[in-house]
């Protein structure tokens, strides 16, 4: 895990990823909590896929951007590896400058999509200001993750 002190100082792709996520976490669907989060997937083939949270009045039918990112990714662009993915959050109500962190719902469906493709993903990780975050894989997010190899 490295820890960077700001937004510039990612790479120039990493830092454009970041720049998705933020624009998409201006679009959230979020009138409950007032926390919005935009998350942005780069895949393989280049292609750059956006989401973000969408509540529901109804709490648990809402998902996380992360998971409305991937699914996306994943029925867009079936078998196309993710190489990473930018996560940003920012608040209604305060100002938010530690990195987001994805949810454990999250965590595992990443995870799903790193063992099916074999390949890490990067997490980039960011607030509203202040420092972001890079992890190298999902797994660095979850160990001893639940697989379909218990299955059988
Ligand atoms: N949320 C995300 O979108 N991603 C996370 O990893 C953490 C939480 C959303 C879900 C809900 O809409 C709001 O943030 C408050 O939990």
């Amino acid at each position: 895990m490295l820890v960077f002190a700001s937004l510039q100082e990612l790479t120039e792709v990493d830092k454009e990823l970041m720049l998705a996520a933020i624009v998409a976490r201006e679009n959230a669907y979020a009138p409950y909590s007032k926390f919005n989060v935009g998350a942005a997937v780069l895949l393989e083939n280049g292609e750059t896929i956006t989401g973000n949270n969408q509540e529901n009045a109804s709490y648990p039918s809402g998902l996380c951007a992360e998971r409305v990112a991937v699914f996306y990714a994943g029925a867009k662009y079936p078998g196309v590896p993710i190489k990473a993915i930018a996560v940003t959050a920012t608040s209604q109500k305060y100002q938010v400058d530690l990195p987001a962190s994805p949810c454990g719902n999250c965590r595992q469906a990443l995870s799903e999509y790193e063992q099916k493709q074999n390949k890490p993903i990067r997490l980039l990780l960011m607030g509203e200001i202040g420092e972001v975050i890079l992890c190298s894989s999902v797994a660095d997010l979850l160990p001893l993750a639940f697989n379909g190899s218990f299955l059988g």
